[in-house]
């Protein structure tokens, strides 16, 4: 078994009164065996806010993975933005922007989608690369069947239940054709500030197999969207089980806002609950 604890959109810059010390006191009394941070730390990449969000992971207790968003690429140098659009996060947070981890039980791979620009109206919009797919058809390849195969982006693969016309991370559909035949199980994305958990072929219909997408909220930052409170996502990793609770700000806490069960059957992850 393994606990994760998926967090993202921190939003270092604009952070909500406490949340992000009460974020910090959850994570160290929960002990994930890793917590996943899915991009957007900052709010405009400026240095005050890197730093805040690099003291904030030295304070966690357990191990972490980061990959950025688009708010951490550099906005007010437009010259940095397209010459060096990772260098900020790299500086402060990990020289890696495609991280990996793997132990008996899980497979973990971020995958950067932040982009200086896409063929887009607004640059906000995220992309995955052939040679980025690449690099995780090879990474799963190497585990077997029975761990459990995660990847964890800051652009989602799955649009909200009531907002289908999202905007997705571009190359999604070779991407999860990819992941598909990888045997990846799971998802986790931020960018859009909603909570919500779905099968991936609710969606995409092409895809066979069931894939679990995971997507959080703003964990700390007043950049609320639709009302959706401040939150993260516990995860418990089991053989053939994944058991997800969502959490919600209260004001003073994160307290238990819903709960989701999936089992793995032939065709990958069916919901339970
Ligand atoms: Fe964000
Ligand atoms: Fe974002």
């Amino acid at each position: 078994m393994r606990t994760l604890i998926h967090i993202t959109d921190l939003h270092f810059g604009k952070i909500t009164p406490g949340a992000a010390d009460r974020l910090e006191e959850k994570i160290r009394l929960t002990r994930p065996d890793m917590c996943i941070v899915s991009g957007d730390l900052t709010m405009r990449s400026r240095p005050q806010e890197w730093h805040q969000a690099r003291a904030f992971l030295n304070r966690l207790p357990v191990p972490y993975m980061v990959v950025p968003g688009n708010h951490d690429l550099p906005y007010f140098n437009l010259w940095e933005r397209f010459r060096h659009p990772y260098r900020r996060f790299q500086t402060y947070i990990d020289e890696k922007l495609d991280p990996t981890y793997r132990d008996d039980v899980m497979a973990v791979m971020g995958i950067n989608t932040a982009r200086s620009w896409v063929p887009h109206y607004t640059w906000k919009e995220g992309s995955i690369s052939a040679a980025q797919i690449q690099r995780a058809t090879a990474f799963f390849k190497k585990a077997e069947n029975s761990i459990i195969k995660i990847v964890f982006t800051h652009h989602p693969f799955l649009p909200p239940p009531q907002h289908p016309r999202t905007y997705l991370v571009r190359n999604a559909r070779p991407a999860l054709e990819a992941f598909e035949k990888s045997g990846v199980d799971l998802l986790l994305g931020g960018h859009l500030h909603l909570p919500y958990t779905g099968e991936i072929s609710s969606f995409h219909q092409h895809i066979r197999r069931g894939m679990i997408c995971i997507q959080g909220s703003t964990a700390t930052s007043t950049r609320l969207r639709k009302k959706a409170p401040n939150g993260y996502s516990r995860i418990q990793l089991y053989m053939n089980r994944v058991a997800i609770i969502t959490k919600q700000w209260t004001g003073t806490d994160y307290d238990d806002a819903g709960n989701a069960e999936y089992c793995r059957t032939e065709t990958g992850w069916k919901r339970k609950l």
